[in-house]
């Protein structure tokens, strides 16, 4: 049994991975500040080794309070994607990137595994593959904040980094601002998306996937640590439009249009590698097609969701 901290625990992966740990055994302290809400946690309120605590990241004292009991961190709390940091770019400067500062402050002998994005490998040539090594050229505020936090966590060297590719599938708060979320979505509602540049390529994973790739990296901690890596489905690197047809083969009624007006506020068409933690032990195992079952029936089940939930 492990006592671990995880930040922004309520969140689209973080309630995931609460209720994973939780269910392993693990001691699970969450802090969130409930941007979206607690409904996510609330079928963990029976479990002895569940605590949480509203509040915020940039909270000092509170945070001093809680590092102090674990042994673990997740810190995931953020504001996540593009949008939502140019609508507030100063908290986003704050919490994806100065509560990181504070917390490697903070931290004594904790261990540290940090979810970021792989946006900030950028826009690439045609059939480069990204490795860990390739340059992070982060284009929008939200990508060179979470860079940044990954930078000073690299330096401080008592964390791992994951490079997340665009996660897909459900959640106990689920989103469907994400790619294939968001196109099956629109597949079911509106039965036509248009697709803008859709021949820029992205990396992919199920949500899944990425729960047990944190929990991965926390149980191979020694042999991980101070080190970056990238997490996707190898099989998942594909276009915008490639996604889009696949999603189409489900659902064969669905209208697809390009209109190259509209631009990616990340700019990213890249291939990804995920050689690296695939060679520690860790492969991605959930198929995109397998994601776009899972997320027909639940926007079947979910008839008025949209997607600013
Ligand atoms: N979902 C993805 O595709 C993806 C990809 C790469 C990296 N990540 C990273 O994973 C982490 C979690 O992302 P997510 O998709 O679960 O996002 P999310 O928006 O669903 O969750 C973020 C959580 O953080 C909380 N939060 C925000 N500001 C806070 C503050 N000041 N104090 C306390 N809590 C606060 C929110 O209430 C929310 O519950 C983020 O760090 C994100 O950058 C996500």
């Amino acid at each position: 049994m492990r006592k671990i901290l995880v930040t922004g625990g309520a969140g689209y992966l973080g309630s995931m991975l609460v209720s994973k740990l939780i269910h392993r055994g693990d001691e699970v302290t969450v802090i969130d500040s409930l941007r979206f809400g607690g409904s996510s946690l609330a079928h963990l309120a029976g479990f002895k080794n569940f605590k949480f605590v509203e509040g915020d990241v940039r909270d000092l004292d509170l945070m001093a309070g809680l590092i102090k009991d674990a042994e673990f961190i997740f810190p995931l709390a953020a504001l996540v994607g593009a949008p939502l940091c140019e609508k507030s770019p100063k908290e986003a400067e704050e919490v994806n990137l100065l509560s990181i500062k504070n917390l490697l402050e903070l931290v004594g002998d904790q261990k540290i595994v940090y979810p970021t994005t792989n946006s900030g490998y950028g826009m690439k040539e045609a059939e480069e593959v990204c490795t860990e090594e390739s340059e992070l050229t982060p284009v929008s505020l939200y990508g060179r904040t979470k860079v940044d936090a990954e930078n000073l966590i690299q330096k401080a060297g008592n964390g791992v980094s994951l490079r997340l590719a665009t996660v897909f599938g459900s959640s106990f708060r689920t989103r469907f601002d994400l790619l294939l979320n968001n196109f099956v979505l629109r597949s079911l509602r509106d039965k036509r998306i248009e697709i803008y540049e859709g021949h820029f390529k992205r990396n992919f994973i199920h949500i899944s996937d990425v729960i047990d790739g944190l929990i991965f990296s926390m149980d191979n901690f020694d042999k991980m640590r101070g080190s970056a890596f990238n997490l996707g489905q190898d099989s998942a690197n594909m276009s915008k439009m490639e996604l889009a047809q696949k999603v189409k083969s489900f659902v064969p009624d669905l209208v697809l249009t390009e209109n190259n007006d509209q631009k990616d506020p990340d700019q990213r068409n890249y291939i990804v590698s995920n050689e690296k933690i695939r060679k520690m032990g860790f492969t991605a195992r959930v198929t995109i097609e397998e994601g776009i079952v899972e997320m027909i029936k639940v926007v079947k089940l979910r008839p008025n969701i949209s997607e600013n939930l």
